[in-house]
């Protein structure tokens, strides 16, 4: 009999290429969370697999919404062994939009209390009735991920990662 342990083992890696991006009009995200978490969830504890699906979600949306209509691609690259859960997401985005992400991304990794800095922002934000910018400071507060961002011009790659260590 093989146990939950030696399960939890398990290497997989996934790649989904997928374009032209104006043809991406349901819920790719949601549906590639989902199709992951299951997969994940066949070797891995709900825990974890739980986790895929929320940054899975949450970067290939930023990757959809953020993306020039047009004949564009979008790329989610999933890969888990037992020690390590890593997730990167690319889509065409100008230089200015990289630097944006980039600084939000410093920003975060440089707070020291990441769950004030998760209070902090819903406040402003709620009091200048913005929405949106919580995302990826939420990936971090919330669920422990670590973020980067790389250009590789057109292309902007966010990356996330989470170790496995004490989680499975
Ligand atoms: N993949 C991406 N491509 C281009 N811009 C992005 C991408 N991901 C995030 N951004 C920019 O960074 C901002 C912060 O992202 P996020 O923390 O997910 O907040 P939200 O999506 O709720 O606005 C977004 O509003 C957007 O301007
Ligand atoms: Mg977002």
């Amino acid at each position: 009999m093989i146990t939950q342990e030696e399960l939890a083992t398990t290497k997989i890696s996934m790649r989904y290429d997928l374009s032209p991006i104006r043809n991406i009009i349901g819920d790719l995200s949601g549906l590639l969370g989902n199709f992951s978490d299951e997969l994940i969830g066949a070797f891995y504890p709900k825990t974890v697999s739980k986790k895929a699906n929320i940054v899975i979600t949450e970067l290939v949306n930023n990757a959809v919404v953020n993306s020039p209509e047009g004949d564009g691609k979008i790329t989610l690259e999933i890969m888990i062994n037992k020690d390590l859960l890593k997730i990167s997401v690319t889509n065409e985005a100008k230089r200015s939009q990289y630097r944006k992400v980039k600084d939000h991304i410093e920003m975060i990794n440089s707070a020291g209390d990441l769950r004030k800095l998760l209070a902090d922002t819903i406040r402003e934000r709620r009091k200048d009735r913005l929405r949106g910018g919580l995302g990826l400071i939420r990936l971090a507060a919330e669920n422990k991920f670590t973020l980067a961002a790389r250009y590789r011009a057109p292309y902007l790659i966010v990356d996330s990662q989470i170790g496995l260590g004490g989680l499975s």
